[in-house]
């Protein structure tokens, strides 16, 4: 298999005065860039993909990504959260739930918790 998951950051760029802001004026570059480097740390570069994105349509969520095949979608991330998603997510298999968007449209409850482990069980 040539990736087992890609993560998609959005970095896309608005005019400063758009109001529906974008990922790309926050940081969106930067934290794709960290994902990069700290796969690529962890001998985990051909097996995850991080992917620049255009706008993912969580504008206001940003800077937001998505994780494929889980469908799990993150938000409001910065260079900070990115050792924790790859340690905990991506090793682990238990997505990071305090950076998860809230809005259950984007992730549902059952893809939220760790495998076999739904919340309450
Ligand atoms: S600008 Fe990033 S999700 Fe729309």
């Amino acid at each position: 298999m040539r990736y087992q998951r890609h993560i998609f950051i959005c970095e896309n760029m608005r005019d400063p005065e758009d109001p529906r802001g974008c990922c790309g004026r926050k940081g969106g570059a930067d934290v794709r860039a960290r994902f990069k480097a700290a796969l690529k740390e962890r001998g985990l570069k051909g097996t995850i993909r991080a992917n620049a994105a255009g706008c993912l349509d969580a504008c206001q969520y940003g800077v937001s990504a998505v994780v494929y095949p889980d469908c799990v979608w993150y938000g409001g991330l910065t260079v900070d959260d990115v050792d924790e998603i790859i340690e905990s997510h991506f090793i682990g298999d238990v997505p990071v739930e305090r950076l998860l968007i809230a809005d259950r449209r984007y992730t549902p409850d059952s893809l939220t918790f760790g495998p076999g482990e739904p919340d309450g069980a």
